[in-house]
């Protein structure tokens, strides 16, 4: 193992969850990790939240840790993602042994639409009184995630995937992305079932075993996977992984939490397990299990941060999963 990652931790407790991955990293591989800016901070000092030499490190390198950033979050995570070519961002979210969560039982994947939608910046001020979204939705961006998809359930682990959309009213957008992503699990030989995704949103937390893999637009999956968060126990959980055609980019869900930034407290769960993503992305998937495996029996046993209702610090359930491994 010798494959370069691009370490940006960005703000808040990005500072703080970043460092725990990569501790949790080093202790299962053998990484050259180059540390890179971006964020408020950077854009306080140079006025540029993301320059040009990190987003040439994250294009170059193997893979890439991201933190989180603040208020220049959209200027800085968008870009990268860009950067990686991402396509798809995956998002598991899933209820662990030994954590309060709403729904014990959920255990779902999001796989949600990385590069257009309502997110592609085509928004204008028309009049005093008028604004306007450009919503882009393309057939090659639909069946390349619905590929994706394909690819994601023939493991054998899925039934299959259900498409969350709302053709019934975005019938030219939606109706595009519905058709596409239904024809290609069709040709593909592989089961793919519909709802809409507001009635989506209730079924999910009604009965969350209903659905394992959800392939969603792109603010859709946005929202619905942080929805799942909320399921299983909260934002400091869900880990994701922006997958391009060979580079990808890993980070948690979460955002820079400013009410606990600086205190040691952030649950580094969701940055660990984003890093045990990256791994299996570079073909560890051993190591990826182990790392697995670590965290899952330390959110069982402990120690926890505060918000899975310990006192642990950041440090304390970092120095548990490296113990563990
Ligand atoms: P947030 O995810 O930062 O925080 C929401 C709530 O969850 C807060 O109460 C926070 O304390 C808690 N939380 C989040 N992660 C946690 C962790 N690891 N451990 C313990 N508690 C955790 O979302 P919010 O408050 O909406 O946004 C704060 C800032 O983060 C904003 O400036 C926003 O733009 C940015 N943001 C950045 C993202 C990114 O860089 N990908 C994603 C989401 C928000
Ligand atoms: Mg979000």
């Amino acid at each position: 193992m010798t494959e370069e990652i691009a370490v940006i931790p960005g703000d808040g407790i990005g500072q703080e969850v970043t460092p725990a991955a990569i501790e949790v990293l080093e202790t299962v591989g053998k990484f050259e990790f180059v540390e890179a800016e971006a964020g408020d901070r950077v854009k306080d000092e140079t006025g540029e939240a993301l320059p040009e030499e990190t987003y040439e490190l994250a294009a170059s390198a193997d893979a890439t840790l991201f933190g989180a950033a603040g208020e220049t979050a959209a200027d800085v995570i968008l870009p990268l993602r860009e950067a990686v070519g991402s396509f798809v961002n995956v998002r598991p979210a899933r209820a662990y042994p030994g954590v309060d969560a709403l729904r014990p039982e959920t255990d779902l994947v999001f796989l949600r639409e990385n590069t257009e939608g309502v997110y592609s910046g085509h928004e204008n001020r028309l009049s005093e009184d008028l604004s306007t979204l450009t919503r882009v939705v393309t057939s090659s961006a639909s069946e390349r995630l619905a590929e994706f998809a394909c690819e994601y359930v023939s493991d054998g682990e899925y039934d299959g995937f259900t498409v969350a959309h709302k053709a019934n009213v975005m019938r030219e957008t939606d109706g595009r992305f519905r058709e596409d992503v239904l024809r290609v699990a069709d040709e593909r030989g592989v089961h793919a079932d519909e709802e809409l995704m507001d009635a989506f949103a209730t079924h999910v937390c009604l009965d969350p075993e209903q659905f394992e893999v959800i392939v969603c637009p792109n603010l859709a999956g946005d929202v619905l996977s942080d929805l799942a968060a909320g399921l299983v126990g909260g934002l400091g959980l869900l880990p994701s992984a922006n997958i391009g055609e060979d580079n990808a980019l890993f980070e948690p869900v979460h955002g820079t939490a400013p009410d606990i930034a600086g205190e040691g407290v952030a649950n580094p769960t969701a940055a660990i397990l984003s890093a045990a993503m990256l791994l299996d992305h570079l073909g560890y998937a051993e190591e990826s299990a182990r790392v697995d495996e670590a965290i899952t029996s330390v959110l069982e046993e402990g120690p926890r941060t505060a918000d899975l209702g310990g006192e642990a610090s950041t440090e304390d359930v970092t120095s548990a999963v490296v113990e563990r491994l």
